[in-house]
């Protein structure tokens, strides 16, 4: 068995973190991410490429950010369309062990074909954090908002505090800071904030060093600053971290790194180490925000291979994990994905809470998770299984990612709910098609 994903996007040889520059782009999706191509360990930070015309299938293209120095990175940022060019934003980031001067600056670099990218002559546009005691400052991220450009940076200060700052801009070159947008005394940074409109609401997207997640804070912005009405976790699970949303398009569609710090996992064997998430929507409902998987993925459904109503214990037929399982019931659910040597994925219901195990799921570690789900009279969960991950969608609202690494196939589904309805379909492969 192998660990490379069949539909997920991975990259191929050397290390990724962080999606970067999400962008629809003359016709075009348009992801970078952090990369380290020589080895699987995080370093020497590039921005890696690729493009789909789909947000499913995705090309490799050329490295489109480099580092002037194996000391050096280039750290996350987004991407926007300004006449027609693409502008991306980065932290330019010189280890301090090595380096004089700022650690963190804030860059933009363009380009006319989506390819080749030139550093601007005036970087860095921000060189240097307005607020005192500031140890941590990354991850630029830009939105247009009415006529001005707005951009958030995480920070993290007096060794303590996350914050969120806020600059804005008219030409994308001149950045002026407006103030700290946002904070979270609970970790000592933030990461990757990202500012969005969703239904009338603001919603800030942010990741946290400390337990390594992604939140969603629901709220409304006032004089430049952000007043939370509603905080929580964007994904339940453990292994999904700086998610960033695409610029360029109307639906919210945000991806993640299917993956958190603390993990060690055995790919690096096969001379790779990180996936992205699915794609996945953003959107609200009365009031609440939810998360479902895009639309787009049923183009990756090959063929039907199971398709049930009664509980029982099933063979599926298949020579890797790389399929869906969709799957309504009413109160209760029971499923257990197993293999031969007896590793398995455990997901079931109790009393309001939704609880995936991945403690038994094969060579790394796993965990149990429960979350207060929302859960109706008939529910539908949506579980997606590739070579390396689990991604569980429940009604369309909410979801927990998990890397998994099974030594054979899950080919046995015990099933136990009632009324039922399961299927299972078996995933196309984006990388030979
Ligand atoms: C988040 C992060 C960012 C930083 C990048 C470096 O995972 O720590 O804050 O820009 O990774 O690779």
């Amino acid at each position: 068995m192998h660990f490379k994903p069949n539909y997920h996007f991975f990259p191929v040889t050397g290390w990724m973190n962080d999606p970067n520059g999400l962008i629809f782009w003359k016709g075009k999706y348009h992801m970078f991410y952090q990369y380290n191509p020589k080895e699987t360990k995080w370093g020497n930070i590039h921005w890696g490429h690729a493009v789909s015309d789909d947000l499913i299938h995705w090309r490799h293209l050329p490295v489109a950010l480099y580092p002037k120095e194996k000391t050096h990175g280039v750290f996350s940022g987004s991407a926007v369309e300004k006449d027609g060019n693409m502008v991306l934003f980065y932290t330019y980031y010189r280890d301090p062990g090595h380096n004089i001067g700022e650690k963190e600056v804030q860059c933009i670099a363009m380009s006319k074909d989506g390819i080749n990218f030139e550093e601007h002559t005036r970087n860095p546009v921000i060189a240097k954090s307005p607020e005192p005691g500031t140890h941590a400052f990354r991850d630029p991220k830009v939105r247009k908002n009415g006529d001005r450009w707005e951009m958030v940076i995480g920070a993290g200060m007096n060794e303590k505090e996350g914050k969120v700052l806020l600059f804005f801009s008219e030409d994308l070159i001149h950045w002026y800071y407006e103030g700290i947008l946002f904070e979270d005394k609970s970790t000592k940074e933030i990461e990757c904030p990202d500012l969005l409109k969703l239904g009338g609401k603001e919603v800030l997207i942010y990741s946290t060093t400390r337990n390594n997640s992604v939140f969603y804070a629901l709220g409304e912005m006032r004089d430049g600053k952000f007043f939370p009405e509603k905080r929580d976790l964007l994904d339940y699970g453990t292994d999904f971290y700086a998610a960033q949303t695409f610029f360029g398009i109307e639906k919210v569609v945000v991806v993640g790194w299917l993956q958190n710090w603390k993990a060690q996992y055995p790919t690096v064997e096969e001379g790779w180490n990180g996936v992205m998430s699915l794609p996945r929507e953003v959107h609200l409902k009365d009031g609440e925000l939810m998360v479902k998987p895009v639309e787009e993925l049923k183009s990756l459904r090959r063929r039907k291979i199971l398709e049930i109503e009664t509980p029982g214990s099933y063979k599926i037929d298949v020579k890797e994990n790389s399929y869906e399982v969709v799957c309504s019931f009413q109160e209760r659910l029971e499923v257990v994905f197993k293999n031969k040597s007896n590793e398995e994925i455990a997901i079931s219901t109790n009393e309001g809470d939704l609880v995936i195990d991945t403690t038994n799921s094969g060579i790394s570690e796993g965990d149990r998770k429960k979350v207060r789900a929302k859960f109706k009279e008939r529910n539908h969960i949506d579980i997606f299984i590739d070579s390396c991950s689990l991604e569980v969608f429940l009604n369309n609202s909410m979801v927990l990612s998990f890397r998994i690494h099974p030594r054979y196939p899950y080919n046995i589904i015990d099933v136990k709910a009632e009324p039922l309805s399961l299927e299972v379909y078996k995933m196309k492969n984006i990388w030979l098609e």
